[in-house]
């Protein structure tokens, strides 16, 4: 591969597996929990780092799983489903417990991802494996020279996570996103393909 990027006309089918965990499309039988987990009781706190604040119906979530099934990488990127894969971490295996996606930007072979997990499920180290894999695809197979992550700056869990994958902080957007009517800041944080490289080897 060259850097071009992927294929921006490309669907989603990729299946990712890790120790823990199953990462590929939504499908709708999981509206129901991933609606339970962004829009039921932890909505707010589950959404104070995200750009979107939730789903206000089920259809909401329906609509996005099928824009997921059906987006080409260079209309809204590729989503993924977070799938426990051994029933450990929910009690039951398959269920899906958030989501995490891998955007392309206007530059070739530069791409940002976004992500978030149901609260009942943080602090065990899963999103951090989830994001090992979109990453190891992102520099791998789509051949990406850089991912970036845009982080509030209030919201230290998400750093400390991008940080432990040796995402560098790279600058601060201040105003960057109105988010429930106040203005926030924003850091960038990003990583390159030669980083992610000498971190697994
Ligand atoms: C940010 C968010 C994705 C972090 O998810 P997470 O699964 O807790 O993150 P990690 O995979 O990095 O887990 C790390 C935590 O698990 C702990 N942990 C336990 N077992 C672990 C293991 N085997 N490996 C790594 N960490 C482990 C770590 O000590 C760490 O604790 P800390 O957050 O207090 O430092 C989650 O809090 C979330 O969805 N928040 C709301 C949405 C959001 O803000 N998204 C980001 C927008 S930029």
């Amino acid at each position: 591969m060259t850097g071009k990027g992927p294929d921006r006309a490309a669907t989603n089918t990729y299946r990712l597996e890790t120790d823990r965990l199953v990462l590929s499309v939504p499908s709708e039988e999981d509206a129901p929990s991933l609606y339970e987990l962004v829009g039921g009781a932890d909505r707010e706190e589950v959404t104070a780092g995200l750009i979107w604040d939730g789903p206000d119906e089920i259809s909401d979530t329906i609509g996005f799983i099928r824009q997921a099934q059906t987006d080409r990488f260079g209309e809204g990127g590729f989503h993924w489903a977070i799938y426990d894969k051994t029933g450990q971490s929910t009690g039951t295996q398959g269920t899906a417990m958030g989501m995490v996606g891998a955007r392309p930007s206007d530059q070739p072979g530069r791409g940002d991802v976004g992500y978030w997990l149901g609260k009942p499920y943080w602090g065990r180290g899963l999103m951090s494996e989830a994001l090992s894999a979109v990453l190891d695809l992102s520099f791998g197979e789509l051949d990406h020279e850089k991912m970036e992550a845009e982080i509030f700056t209030n919201n230290p869990r998400s750093m400390r996570l991008v940080e432990r994958l040796g995402m560098q902080r790279e600058g601060t957007i201040r105003s960057s996103h109105l988010k429930r009517g106040r203005w926030v800041d924003s850091h960038i944080y990003g990583l390159l393909r030669r980083e992610w490289r000498a971190s697994r080897s």
